[in-house]
């Protein structure tokens, strides 16, 4: 009794924050990475990837706002499955798509086939990227700048300004602060937990959501157990105000930063869940 008592205490005892991150797991595993493309291919869900409707609007407004057209580059950092890669890739632009997961890259690749569209997809850490191609545009679309750490925020800042040519702008969403103010910690269990979105063999699976009220971040943490093994899925979330993310922004070297509402240009507003920002090197967005 004793024993199973302290390993519930261990599988709901509270991480230190940005304790683990596991975020490549999540994208590379190949039975999660298979229901990771089925939830980003679901035109009617904000899972994976934004609703078919709402990104159509996404890159209508990249490419008016940002001047799509040939000769144009634009990279989009965790491209997915190329939903807007091979939208951009359609004006003529030269697009590169980087992403960790080969699963969707083999759907992004498919896509631009399909299409008979030129696209360079890379396999690749964003974090670590390395090229000499200069860009006028890097996307970075669904949040993924909350789900770094402190030092991820970092690399990426360094890596995208070193990728930016002279007036090329950075274009990404985060989580806000108003949504941080509705995160309630909890605890669930279910055999099969999520209806098998974890493995495709029998387990049981813990959900602990912990909200770190300083630091402005919350974990979903997933304890996964099967036959053979126990693994464990960390999803940190930063959420910001647009002083926080102008400040980190100004730290990097990023010089004019304009606050949207969010991708489709819509204003600022204190209580959406999200919003996003455009950030440049050179003197005015
Ligand atoms: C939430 S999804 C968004 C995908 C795409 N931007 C969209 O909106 O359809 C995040 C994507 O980023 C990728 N990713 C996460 N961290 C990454 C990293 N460090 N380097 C490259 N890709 C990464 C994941 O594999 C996943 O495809």
């Amino acid at each position: 009794m004793l024993a199973m008592f302290d390993q519930l205490s261990a599988v709901n005892a509270r991480p230190a924050v940005y304790g683990q991150v596991t975020t490549e797991d999540l994208w590379t595993d190949p039975h999660i990475s298979q229901r990771m493309l089925a939830a980003h291919l679901d035109p009617h869900v904000d899972l994976s990837s934004y609703r078919t409707e709402y990104r159509e609007r996404i890159v209508a407004w990249l490419i008016d706002r940002f001047d799509v057209r040939p000769g144009r580059r634009i990279a989009d950092f965790g491209c997915g499955p190329g939903l807007y890669t091979t939208s951009l890739a359609r004006t003529g632009a030269s697009v590169t798509g980087l992403d960790l997961s080969s699963r969707s890259l083999d759907h992004a690749v498919s896509l631009a086939r399909r299409e008979g569209l030129s696209v360079r997809y890379l396999r690749q850490d964003y974090l670590a990227h390395q090229d000499t191609v200069r860009y006028d545009l890097v996307i970075l679309v669904m949040r993924d700048y909350s789900a770094l750490p402190p030092d991820g925020r970092r690399a990426l800042l360094r890596t995208v300004r070193q990728h930016l040519d002279t007036g090329g702008c950075f274009v990404f969403d985060v989580d806000s602060a108003s949504a941080f103010a509705r995160v309630r910690e909890q605890a669930a269990y279910a055999p099969s937990l999520m209806d098998g979105f974890w493995s495709d063999r029998p387990y049981f699976g813990f959900h602990n959501t912990y909200r770190y009220a300083r630091d402005h971040v919350s974990l979903d943490k997933y304890e996964i157990f099967d036959a053979e093994r126990r693994r464990t899925f960390f999803n940190w979330v930063r959420y910001f105000t647009p002083e926080d993310l102008t400040g980190e922004l100004r730290d990097a070297g990023f010089t004019a930063v304009e606050v949207l509402g969010d991708l489709t240009g819509s204003p600022y507003a204190d209580e959406a869940p999200r919003f996003a920002v455009i950030a440049t090197t050179a003197g005015v967005v």
